[in-house]
């Protein structure tokens, strides 16, 4: 059984991130946030899966490309945050975060990833079509949601979705990419 779980938000500039951790502790959405919010502890007995959490924020204007990458090293799962309504956001998960997270993780030690579309108050419609086909190329992407740290909408699923892949991983027993 795991001892805790460290829960790491990757994502371009401006998704939420740190709104959405500040949310999470806060219980209502803050107006101004610092680039890059502290690391938070959760205690065993706050959370569902009863395992002490961690939760890391990351922030390309505060932090080297290799602080990020120790960051990485360190996480037991990945939430790589998307705009909702920002296109660009949702292209930069394939191109250039999952590449990221993939290589900075041995091939054996499966790293999941959990994709979160924040700013879901900004949208009438979803972004399941444009997510749908990232899923079906990665298996290593657990689960996505939308969520809004403005409306508190799904925020703390976003967490517990982190914490079950990492607590009761649903990794496929067999993959395919290594039988060639
Ligand atoms: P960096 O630290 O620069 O990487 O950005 P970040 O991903 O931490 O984003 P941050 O939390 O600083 O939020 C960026 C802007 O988006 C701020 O103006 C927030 O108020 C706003 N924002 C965050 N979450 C939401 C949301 O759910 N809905 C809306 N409408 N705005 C949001
Ligand atoms: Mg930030």
């Amino acid at each position: 059984m795991k001892r805790d779980v460290r829960i790491l938000l990757l994502g371009e500039a401006r998704v939420g991130k740190t709104s959405l951790i500040m949310a999470l502790v806060g219980e209502e959405f803050p107006d101004e946030v610092p680039a890059r919010a502290e690391e938070i502890t959760i205690p065993a007995d706050v959370t569902p899966e009863r395992v002490p959490t961690h939760i890391v924020d990351t922030s390309e204007v505060e932090q080297t490309e290799d602080e990020i990458r120790d960051e990485i090293v360190k996480a037991n799962v990945v939430c790589i945050v998307y705009d909702v309504s920002e296109s660009s956001t949702i292209e930069k998960i394939s191109s250039k975060w999952i590449p990221l997270v993939n290589g900075h993780v041995e091939r054996s030690s499966r790293l999941p990833i959990i994709l979160v579309g924040n700013k879901s108050d900004l949208q009438c419609g979803s972004s399941m079509e444009s997510i749908l086909p990232i899923m079906n190329q990665f298996s290593e992407i657990e689960t996505c949601v939308e969520c809004s740290a403005k409306n508190l909408k799904n925020i703390s699923e976003v967490f517990y979705y982190a914490q079950k892949a990492v607590l009761h991983p649903t990794a496929p027993l067999y993959d395919p990419e290594e039988k060639q």
